[in-house]
């Protein structure tokens, strides 16, 4: 299956490149650009964002599978990221991490949210739900489902 940016994102990295230093540092938001309009990042869009900006595809797929933010294939269980850094293990990660281990979601342990002083905290879609106990987690899952 082939990938092409929309003509918004095609304009969108045609701005950023004049701001970014090297076509290397493009990877980030071109790879959030595919994820944002496709869900997931396809090898084809790799090789897309390589050919746009200029950079090898191994590079962009080192990036993308750098982070845990990006899903490199299609996603078919809400993606839930916990954060399993200290000040969350002190607040209480591993009762939430028990508690969503009943739950028909891909959980997925990260490092630090950078948002340590509501922990605990989980991620989903790039929105942090902090100050977590069972019941709230409970909560924001039913909203999302
Ligand atoms: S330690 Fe969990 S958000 Fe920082």
């Amino acid at each position: 299956m082939s990938f092409n940016f929309s003509k918004e994102n095609l304009q969108k990295i045609e701005v950023l490149k004049s701001r970014y230093p090297s076509p290397q540092a493009l990877s980030l938001p071109c790879l959030w650009m595919v994820q944002y309009q496709e869900g997931y990042i396809s090898l084809d869009a790799i090789d897309e964002i390589s050919r746009v900006i200029g950079t090898p595809s191994m590079e962009i797929y080192r990036v993308a599978t750098f982070y845990t933010m990006f899903h490199l294939e299609p996603q078919k269980k809400l993606n839930v990221q916990v954060c399993k850094t200290l000040s969350c293990k002190l607040c209480g990660s591993d009762e939430i991490l028990e508690h969503l281990e009943g739950k028909d979601v891909n959980i997925v342990h990260v490092e630090c949210l950078g948002s340590c002083g509501t922990a605990p905290v989980m991620q989903i879609d790039d929105v942090n739900y902090e100050n977590l106990t069972p019941d709230k987690v409970d909560e924001v899952l039913k909203e999302l489902k």
